[in-house]
């Protein structure tokens, strides 16, 4: 059995965030100045924020990173923005095929694979997500819409250690509504087996959990065996939050 991969905590600000929000951002990187041995912070702020917070993350261990990109590096594509205009701006990592882009943009797999593509030509790495909406886990189709999901999106050939997966069904998100810790840890064993048949250094791959994660439940969804970090969503957007759930990896 390979060693379990350091843990991460990821922020997806969605669309929230002005100037004045960086603070958050700053408390965030002093809190951890110096502290070795927590999990990897990424923090994925709104395009406009991206290069003043990796401006203010410089020089510490908190990545930045976007919420969406263009699978094209330039061209008439007005309001897009290209992976290497992410990682011109300081970003390392890019959340794609979040749910919220697959349902109000109609983002398909392949789209969502082409992205993925883009983002490793680019030089960052990918935070690919999955996740089933109320109606298909009720339908009993929540593995079949997940491994459809991940089978299709995935990029080709990516290396374990760039590409980050977040189950995160779509029904969990900003609800308050969470999973079972057991309906997660079954969720994150099936991913990794659909992983391992299609990745030989899949190992590697972190798989976080997303959906309604609060420092008041982090610590019985996170501290699975399957699950090697979060992918938080509202609970990002204050540091005292955010840091509370990074906590429960120390
Ligand atoms: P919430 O944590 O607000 O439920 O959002 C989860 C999410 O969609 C993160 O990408």
């Amino acid at each position: 059995m390979a060693e379990k991969p350091r843990p991460l905590v990821a922020g997806n600000w969605k669309m929230n965030g002005l100037t004045a929000d960086l603070a958050e951002i700053a408390v965030i990187r002093d809190a951890l100045a110096g502290a070795l041995g927590g999990p990897d912070i990424i923090i994925c702020p709104p395009a406009t924020l991206i290069a003043a917070a990796a401006q203010l993350c410089a020089g510490s261990f908190i990545a930045i990173g976007g919420q969406d990109c263009h699978p094209e590096r330039r061209g008439a594509y007005t309001g897009d923005i290209a992976a290497e205009m992410l990682r011109d701006a300081g970003a390392s990592y890019v959340i794609v095929g979040h749910s919220e882009r697959r349902r109000d943009h109609g983002e398909s797999d392949v789209l969502v694979s082409a992205k993925a593509e883009a983002a490793l030509r680019a030089g960052l790495k990918v935070i690919l997500c999955v996740g089933e909406t109320e109606a298909e886990r009720a339908a009993g189709h929540a593995p079949d819409v997940v491994a459809r999901q991940l089978e299709g999106s995935l990029p080709s050939a990516p290396h374990g250690d760039s590409l980050v997966v977040a189950y995160e069904p779509v029904w969990a998100i900003g609800t308050g509504v969470t999973p079972t810790p057991n309906d997660v840890a079954e969720m994150h064993g099936f991913l990794r087996q659909r992983l391992a048949a299609r990745l030989p250094e899949s190992s590697d791959v972190r798989l976080l959990y997303g959906g309604s994660v609060k420092a008041d439940n982090a610590a019985e969804l996170l501290h699975l065996p399957a699950v090697d970090g979060a992918l938080i969503g509202g609970a990002s957007l204050k540091a005292a939050e955010f840091l509370a759930i990074a906590a429960t990896y120390r």
